[in-house]
């Protein structure tokens, strides 16, 4: 809460027309509210005093109180993501290890859990979750590998998971413990979803898309027929750890792909905070696009309106990453949507100018590209008929708006593509 005193508030305030309760009585009016209110305002904590100080010094102490105040721990949120109970979320650094309770807290029941992990991280992380599952007084089963990234996400991979969690006797009472990126959630996420019509899904998410993205959200797939996510069904985790440290020994080119999807959470929820995502801890804005995820997901988590806010930039980045044949990564991709996103935004009259701008200045500022590379023509438009087609007709955009993102369709797609370049 930011502090000053009433003759203070009513010099800042002025006579204001805006501010009903303010029409008349000037300071002595600011007073008696103040009064009336201070119960609520103190109960609220965190007090800071903003009266005769510089706004440079106001925000310093509010940011280093912010600071310490992460450290304290990891956060913890709820989010509300369409299964029986909301998801719980803890995320910090070290997370892993300090949920011990919340394990025991979001599986009440389960003696047992099945881990199964990405192979890149078998060794290190499930290691450590299957001790913290001790702690919680829940036997860890297994744990199960997996092929590392895309690979998992295969039909075989799924009936190996069936086979194994029934070989050790798992019954509807016990969980699954999924550890690895998106694609190590998904497939164990799917198993989870199938064996025994459904068992509970805890999701230690290791790469910062799947800590962004991927874990929240009840989304499970596999790829079938060359189709990616061809198959797949809603089951959401009861509980998502998202310790930020695992994230020291991604690749540098995997660690980027995360960040054009917090980049464009930033977007939705809070424009005017992108320059602060430039020098950012990654726990910060891995809370941001939980924040982000949480308030589209709980308002629609089946993804039939408001959700779909969540795929501003995709529409250009599967274009792109059709075109290219899949060499440029779904992360390079998105960034350089969400730049041509901000640009058919502010062309339509929906978003600032500047924003395009603001928005590559901070995405090449995390090593992401911004331009389009060259790529044929007809294959973008191609690309972008086929969106249509799965889209029921019309080729739907995502641009940036009043509130967050507005969708646009009967955009041509010259003029879209038009966007691609500034
Ligand atoms: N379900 C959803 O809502 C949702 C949302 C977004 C994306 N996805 C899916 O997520 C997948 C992409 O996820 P991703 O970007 O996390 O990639 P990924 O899961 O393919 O992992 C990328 C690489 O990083 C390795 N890896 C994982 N954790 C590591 C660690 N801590 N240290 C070192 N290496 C590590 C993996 O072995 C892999 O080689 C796609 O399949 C996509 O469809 C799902
Ligand atoms: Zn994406």
């Amino acid at each position: 809460m930011l502090r000053a005193g009433a003759t203070e508030l009513a010099r800042r305030l002025g006579a204001s027309w805006e501010r009903p309760l303010l029409m008349s009585g000037g300071e002595h009016r600011v007073a008696e509210l103040l009064q009336a209110r201070s119960p609520v305002y103190e109960a609220l904590g965190g007090r800071l005093e903003t009266e005769g100080r510089r706004l440079g010094a106001i925000v310093d102490e509010a940011v280093a109180r912010y600071r310490s105040s992460a450290r304290a721990g990891p956060l913890r949120l709820e989010i509300a993501c369409g299964g029986e109970a909301p998801t719980r979320v803890i995320v910090g650094d070290g997370a892993i290890s300090e949920s011990a309770s919340a394990l025991r807290d979001a599986l009440p029941g389960a003696r047992r859990a099945a881990v199964v992990a990405d192979g890149a991280v078998i060794a290190s992380h499930a290691a450590d979750v299957s001790e913290v599952l001790r702690a919680a007084g829940i036997e860890p089963v297994g744990p199960f590998g997996l092929p590392p990234g895309e690979a998992a996400k295969h039909v075989d991979v799924l009936a190996t998971l069936w086979d194994r969690f029934h070989e050790a006797g798992l019954d509807p009472s016990a969980a699954v413990v999924a550890v690895g990126g998106g694609a190590a959630l998904d497939v164990a996420g799917f198993a989870a979803a199938t064996y025994a019509r459904g068992i509970r899904l805890v999701n230690v998410p290791t790469t910062v898309l799947a800590m962004a993205d991927a874990a929240v959200g009840g989304k499970v797939a596999i790829d079938h027929a060359g189709a990616k996510n061809l198959v797949g069904v809603f089951h959401p985790a009861v509980l998502v750890i998202a310790d930020t440290s695992t994230c020291a020994t991604l690749p540098p080119a995997v660690r980027r792909q995360g960040l054009a999807e917090i980049v464009k959470c930033l977007v939705l929820i809070a424009p005017t905070a992108l320059e602060v995502a430039a020098d950012a801890s990654l726990a910060w804005g891995i809370e941001q696009a939980l924040r982000a995820k949480a308030a589209f997901v709980s308002a629609d988590p089946r993804d039939r309106g408001i959700r779909r806010a969540l795929n501003l930039g995709h529409t250009f980045a599967h274009a792109i990453e059709s075109a290219s044949g899949h060499t440029v990564a779904h992360g390079d991709a998105v960034a350089i949507g969400l730049v041509a996103a901000a640009r058919l935004g502010a062309r339509l009259g929906m978003c600032d100018a500047a924003l395009a701008d603001r928005v590559a200045t901070v995405l090449e500022h995390l090593g992401l590209p911004t331009a389009a590379p060259a790529l044929d023509p007809s294959l973008l438009r191609r690309a972008l008929a086929a969106d249509k087609k799965r889209a029921g007709g019309a080729v739907r955009f995502i641009v940036p708006a009043p509130g967050g993102a507005a969708l646009v369709s009967g955009v041509d797609a010259g003029a879209a593509l038009g966007s691609l370049r500034p």
